[in-house]
């Protein structure tokens, strides 16, 4: 049995007090669902700046009234400490999910970026602190790697932050380490490395490139890549990112507390790789995408080259084995945008 399974199997007969910050986001709602199906007890804390009521819905069909009777929401925002501390009451775990996401809204933006994702993490860590919850369990990230060249990214080797996002993630890094040092508090900080799947927000400026490109594709609008083409990342489907954050949250490993892991797959896959398995996989649905180009665009500000994450400390302290490779997670999330994107005349004239 892998050490998964076996946090799976204890969640099937214990239940904890969960909460989940950013629930109504991407992440956030999929973490809820994931502890849903498994009997937890869920509160969730957003203020529905990026996140979506429609998300909590959806969340509500999936797993029936029955486990939706065990999710207790408040609407409030992590930068007021009050509403911190009243989501943090009881709690035995917590998933802080909730943040400002995209390094051009930071670029555009640096200040409400700082408010949510620094002063609102730092209310969190006050607040989960006092309440003396169990486990804090926080969503880092791989723009923590900024300029350093090297490849693939261990977590201890890292360069300058390339924006005011990759500046507020390693903020996090450093204030969580100082809880652990000043207050004996236990935290883990997960790397995401481009996280993808059902929910992520498909609209808007910030999207990001799986969902935007997808969007693109389904209601046969433009599709840009940025540069070359040939900048890479090592795309991540969202159940690895469940399972990273389940394992450490319940890793009973003391070396493996106050710690930061990479969350990815530790493949790099180019944009124009990943164009051209997206545009074969939805041609299967609509033949009109078999001749499709994209057009390209200026770089992006802000964004690193490559990025290809070392997952061999995950592997090793939490016993994190990722189940889905991204041409996996990609059929997956496909099959989501594909029911919630494609309007009823595409579909007819897909099956024409
Ligand atoms: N998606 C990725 O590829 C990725 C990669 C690295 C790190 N992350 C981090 O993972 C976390 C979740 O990202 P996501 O992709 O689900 O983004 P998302 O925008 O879908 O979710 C973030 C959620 O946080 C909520 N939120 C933001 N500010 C808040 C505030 N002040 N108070 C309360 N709620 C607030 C938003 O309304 C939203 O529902 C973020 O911390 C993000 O920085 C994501």
């Amino acid at each position: 049995m892998t050490r998964y399974q076996h946090v799976l199997q204890h969640l099937e007969n214990h239940q904890s007090h969960w909460l989940v910050t950013g629930v109504a986001g991407f992440i956030g709602s999929n973490l809820l669902e994931a502890l849903l199906k498994r009997n937890q007890k869920v509160t969730g804390l957003d203020n529905f700046s990026t996140g979506y009521r429609h998300n909590l819905e959806q969340v509500r069909e999936l797993v029936g009234e029955n486990a939706w009777l065990n999710f207790t929401f408040i609407e409030g925002d992590i930068r007021q400490l009050e509403t911190c501390r009243n989501a943090c009451k009881k709690v035995d775990y917590i998933l802080h999910e909730a943040a400002l996401g995209s390094v051009p809204r930071s670029i555009q933006d640096p200040i409400h970026t700082n408010e949510s994702n620094i002063s609102g993490f730092l209310n969190m860590l006050v607040a989960s602190r006092d309440a003396r919850v169990k486990r804090f369990i926080y969503a880092a990230s791989s723009s923590t790697y900024g300029d350093h060249p090297a490849l693939p990214k261990v977590e201890s080797v890292i360069g300058r932050p390339l924006s005011p996002y990759a500046v507020t993630k390693y903020v996090n890094e450093l204030y969580a380490d100082v809880f652990a040092r000043c207050y004996g508090m236990d935290s883990i900080g997960l790397r995401y490395f481009n996280v993808f799947g059902p929910r992520q927000d498909p609209n808007g400026a910030y999207a990001a490139v799986i969902p935007q490109w997808i969007a693109a594709l389904i209601r046969n609008q433009a599709l840009y890549i940025n540069g070359d083409g040939e900048t890479s990342r090592d795309f991540c489907f969202i159940e690895n990112v469940i399972q990273a954050n389940l394992l450490a949250a319940l890793t009973e490993n003391a070396q493996a507390v106050n710690q930061i892991y990479n969350v990815a797959i530790s493949d790099r896959t180019s944009l124009n790789q990943l164009y051209e398995m997206m545009r074969a996989l939805l041609s299967e649905e609509f033949p009109r995408l078999r001749d499709h180009k994209p057009a390209y665009a200026d770089f992006r500000e802000g964004d690193v080259r490559h990025s290809q994450a070392d997952i061999s400390k995950a592997g090793k302290m939490l016993g994190f084995e990722p189940t889905h490779r991204i041409d996996e997670g990609l059929r997956q999330a496909l099959g989501w945008y594909i029911a919630h994107l494609a309007s009823e005349k595409e579909k007819i004239d897909a099956s024409a």
